[in-house]
């Protein structure tokens, strides 16, 4: 059902002239988004998913029975490890959980390091995230959504002076995707940067003027979580139902492709738009669609969805339509044209 494209890019850090920032080359494989961290003495390096939509540091531990071939967190090779002597269990948005026990050490991201960091080393994972192509999961949500609870990677970066400004951007499409972490990087994005203030904290929630499709616009008025470790976009059921009646011979698809999921003719290749801050930014053909519904279908499955909450999460669907930045120092997200 889902096209199978794999895209996989790595950038070179062009020695940006800021000590207090820094870029990660991002590798894009089926709408998920990661790229490389270190952490311990001597540093062990990790790949992790880089998520707007938690606020942990996940990785998987040693002693870990299910975890896949990951790259394991052993707090006997770090000389800065320190254990807390305390348990987490974590449950995420799909279901998956994750348990075991909390350490601090050393991360760095980017050239930059933050000392006595919560991290959480998984003895067990729900059977589905078995096989993950990644070590673990960065989040990089407000403090308040974090499960264990500890100060987020970032947080801990912003606090301790290792990162300024206390903001992040993403770039999730074409060659060199990159994180940047302490600003956003010129070279990637045109002005203007529409930003957009959070509305909520907890997640990174803002308010979404409007999606359309051609002239008209048949959602208005939402909240959106704007979510790098989503792949699809999902809208509240109503919101869902009206968006796929503005695009003729559309159809819910839930019964046959799969829960939340709508079809539309591929050859229509819908105009589809977000609208943040008063700006329209469009989402490329091809991150609308995620391919026939089955084998030679004239039907395609589109990217929205329907989801089970009552606001909106974007994920990279879109996301790589755009230069997102987001900001913990003023709160709020900004989205510019990429270049
Ligand atoms: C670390 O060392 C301690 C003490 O020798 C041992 O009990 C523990 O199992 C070791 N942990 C791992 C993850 O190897």
């Amino acid at each position: 059902m889902k096209r199978l494209s794999l895209i996989v890019a790595v950038a070179i850090s062009t020695g940006y002239a800021a000590s207090n920032s820094g870029a990660i080359p991002l590798t894009g494989d089926h709408g998920v988004w990661y790229g490389s961290i270190s952490v311990g003495t001597p540093p062990e390096t990790y790949t992790v998913i880089f998520d707007t939509g938690s606020s942990d540091l996940l990785l998987s531990s040693a002693t870990c029975s299910n975890c896949g071939p990951r790259t394991r967190y052993n707090i006997n090779s770090s000389s800065t490890a320190s254990n807390l002597r305390k348990t987490f269990s974590l449950q995420f948005s799909n279901k998956q959980t994750a348990s075991g026990d909390l350490f601090t050490d050393t991360v760095s991201i980017g050239g930059l390091s933050a000392t006595g960091q919560t991290l959480g080393a998984a003895t067990s994972y729900s059977s589905s995230l078995e096989g993950n192509p990644v070590d673990g999961i960065m989040g990089m949500a407000f403090p308040s959504l974090s499960g264990y609870p500890a100060t987020p990677v970032m947080n801990t970066l912003k606090s301790q002076g290792a990162v300024s400004p206390g903001q992040f951007s993403f770039k999730l499409t074409g060659t060199d995707p990159e994180l940047f972490i302490g600003g956003a990087n010129r070279a990637l994005y045109a002005d203007p940067m529409t930003q957009n203030p959070v509305t909520k904290q907890g997640y990174w929630q803002v308010a979404l003027d409007a999606i359309g499709v051609g002239s008209s616009r048949p959602v208005v008025g939402i909240q959106a979580i704007i979510d790098t470790g989503s792949a699809t976009i999902d809208l509240p059921p109503g919101e869902a139902a009206a968006f796929y009646a503005a695009i003729p011979k559309s159809k819910d698809a839930s019964g046959t492709a799969g829960p939340g999921l709508f079809t539309f003719p591929c050859a229509s290749e819908p105009r589809v738009s977000f609208t943040f801050g008063g700006v329209s930014f469009p989402m490329s053909p091809s991150t609308f669609n995620l391919g026939q519904v089955s084998e030679g279908s004239d039907d395609c499955v589109g990217s929205i969805v329907s989801g089970e909450l009552d606001v909106a999460v974007i994920g990279t669907s879109f996301l790589q339509n755009v230069y997102t930045t987001f900001d913990f120092d003023g709160s709020w997200v900004g989205f510019a044209r990429l270049v």
